[in-house]
């Protein structure tokens, strides 16, 4: 709550006793002057209220290219997490289809947006490429997976190599790519705002496929 709120409601309040106390001891000066009182602290409170409601709906904080990136590794690390942890298989399901989608939107904005950016500002010929190439190995094992009914082994190996593949990439992303991106000249929160934006884009599409 905003302190010019807090306030007013503390000086309304005052005055209403002031006022009632004026009116009990029938001393029509400390009733007006409680009355006074009272209005000023509800007109206070009212401000800060308005205060607090220009606030929201909060407009998200802009965030830059690889906080945002880093927060989907987070998010998929603990699917894959939780994806070990159980034995139901309805769950592994959904949590499977999980997965796929996160990871089949992340990688499709890093090479639409991160990586062409990366590559262009760094010179580079060895991070974008071989992360693309990870990419499509993970792509390949999404293939493998997305959509088929968790039973037996097989499907459970297919995930453990998938999480595998997915923790050694998004290291090398972190530890490599994304502290030279930072050092770069590249304006990163002018690449998150894209990446944030291309992200509700390819959300709704694939909820509108489902
Ligand atoms: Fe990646
Ligand atoms: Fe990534």
């Amino acid at each position: 709550m905003p302190k010019e709120q807090v306030e007013g409601r503390f000086e309304e309040v005052k005055g209403k006793v002031k006022e009632v106390a004026g009116k009990v001891v029938g001393n029509k000066a400390m009733e007006q002057e409680g009355s006074a009182q009272k209005n000023a602290g509800k007109k206070q409170a009212a401000a800060g209220d308005e205060k607090k409601s220009a606030k929201s709906p909060s407009t998200p904080k802009a965030q830059d290219a690889t906080t945002l990136l880093r927060h989907d590794h987070k998010v998929v690390s603990d699917l894959f997490d939780e994806y070990e942890k159980t034995n139901v298989r309805a769950k592994k399901k959904s949590l499977v289809a999980q997965i796929c989608a996160d990871l089949t939107i992340h990688a499709q904005l890093e090479e639409e947006i991160f990586y062409p950016a990366v590559k262009a500002a760094l010179k580079d010929k060895e991070l974008v490429p071989e992360a693309t190439v990870e990419h499509a190995t993970v792509k390949g094992l999404i293939a493998q997976v997305e959509g088929m009914e968790p039973d037996g082994e097989d499907f459970d190996a297919k995930i453990k190599v998938l999480s595998e593949c997915v923790k050694h990439h998004v290291k090398e992303e972190q530890s490599q790519m994304f502290p030279r991106a930072k050092e770069s000249k590249l304006d990163m929160l002018e690449l998150g705002a894209q990446i944030a934006s291309r992200k509700q884009e390819l959300i709704a599409e694939r909820s509108r496929r489902a």
